[in-house]
């Protein structure tokens, strides 16, 4: 029976559930897989957790020369989050022919050339498939079960707190303040809630999403990104008037002539699309390829045992494995033209503006938007004038450009009839 030793680096949230698996399962997996797996060590300063999970002490470091330099691990598995220690642990490991295993998006993200490069010269394996989307597999499907299309797509809610957010906003109709409280108190959302709430985290999880369907590396710094801070309680419920959800979606796209768009944004889809029914922390991914059409994954995006699932299966197939297969892009992600990619995107548009109720004022910002080139689907004023003598109105228009919305906008702003322009979301169908 293959013997293969595992380092576990650190044992917090998701360390925890792979330790536990690993346990659990570890007869199982002998006879499935015909492979013993073996912690043999854990990078842990905190002794309580290694207590309670019963980890043997004798195996417990903080000492990263411990993992390098014992020639019976082959795997190690990552579980620091950040960049620092995790990237210069993980490429000592990868030079002394060690494969990885993570779920460290961030890191992976902004340093995958550096780790590639790490892989290279020490003959080890990259795996990180937990990285994206928790306990859902979509590394391996796109990597080892969609090689035959030209993938043309991917839509997805890959952050489970901002979905968890933005379901309850609009199942209870509480405000944004309030209900990110409540996720922080449930434990979803973190004390500084930035890399979810400010669309970081899918921003990554997208980049290394769409690197590998395009086979191209697509940088964080091309991927257009804004957060749901600004989403209120009231556009979701207008929304829910024109058969519209919000929410937030990482949205990766080929277009004809190769180019890439990459964008996260929150964005009102119909009620009808998959997507849209998808709620709470769970986190759905939908697929285009050009052969087998739409493919779509749903689950579980964090936690313990769904993360620790991902990468419990990434050690298994990393210990399969007699040699390592590397990404082949065409450029490294350092040096990327900008002709390669789309900035100036296409979408519809939901916008909502407090206006004067008076005559010639819906001509005067109709106008504007006809003469910068948007089209308007249907323009509807909504509730009773206020003390001010003030109405809300709402626009949806027909596909347009990014650069054609911001040249109306900048006019609307200086029309003396605009109070102000409320809301700016986009529509994706
Ligand atoms: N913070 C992430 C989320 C989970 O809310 O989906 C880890 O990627």
């Amino acid at each position: 029976m293959k013997k293969v030793g595992i380092a576990l680096l650190g044992l917090g949230t998701v360390g925890g559930g792979t330790y536990r698996i690993l346990e659990k399962n570890h007869e199982m997996i002998k006879k499935s897989e015909g492979i013993d797996l073996e912690v043999r060590c854990v990078l842990e300063k905190n002794l309580d957790r290694c207590r309670e999970l019963g980890v043997d002490e004798s195996i417990v470091s903080t000492d990263i020369d411990r993992v390098v330099n014992d020639p019976e691990i082959k795997i190690v598995a990552e579980f620091f989050g950040g960049i620092e220690p995790a990237r210069s642990f993980l490429i000592k490991c990868l030079l002394a022919g060690k494969s990885i295993v993570t779920a460290n998006k961030e890191m992976f993200a902004k340093h995958w050339h550096e780790l590639e490069e790490a892989a290279r010269k020490g003959k080890a394996g990259l795996y990180f498939e937990a990285s994206c989307v928790g306990g859902v597999p979509i590394i391996r499907t796109l990597t080892e079960s969609m090689q035959g299309n030209n993938i043309q797509s991917i839509k997805g809610i890959i952050n489970g707190t901002t979905n968890y957010i933005l379901s309850k906003m609009s199942d209870t109709g509480a405000d944004y303040a309030e209900t990110l409280k409540e996720a922080q108190d449930l434990g979803y959302a973190e004390f500084n809630p930035s890399a979810d709430v400010d669309g970081f985290d899918a921003t990554y999880k997208l980049s290394i999403l769409s690197s590998l369907a395009f086979r191209k590396k697509v940088p964080l710094d091309i991927i257009y990104r804004e957060g749901i801070s600004k989403v209120t309680a009231e556009d979701i419920n207008y929304g829910k008037e024109f058969g519209l959800t919000l929410k937030l979606l990482g949205i990766a796209k080929q277009h004809e002539d190769g180019r890439i768009e990459a964008r996260v944004h929150p964005v009102f889809i119909p009620n009808d699309e998959p997507l849209a029914t998808v709620k709470g922390s769970f986190n759905a991914v939908h697929i285009v390829g050009d052969a087998v059409g739409d493919i779509m994954l749903y689950g579980r995006g964090a936690g313990d045992l769904p993360t620790g699932s991902a990468i419990v299966s990434d050690i298994v197939y990393a210990a399969g494995q007699k040699s390592h297969k590397l990404s082949c892009f065409k450029n490294n992600g350092l040096h990327i033209p900008n002709r390669e990619f789309v900035r100036d995107f296409e979408s519809e548009y939901y916008i909502r503006m407090t206006v004067k109720e008076e005559a010639g004022v819906l001509s005067d910002v109709t106008g504007v938007f006809g003469r910068s080139n948007v089209s308007l689907r249907s323009v509807i004023q909504k509730g009773d004038v206020d003390n001010n003598g003030n109405v809300t109105v709402i626009f949806e228009t027909h596909v347009t450009t990014e650069s054609s919305m911001e040249k109306a906008l900048k006019k609307i702003a200086k029309l003396d009839c605009v109070l102000e322009v409320n809301s700016i979301i986009r529509i994706e169908k």
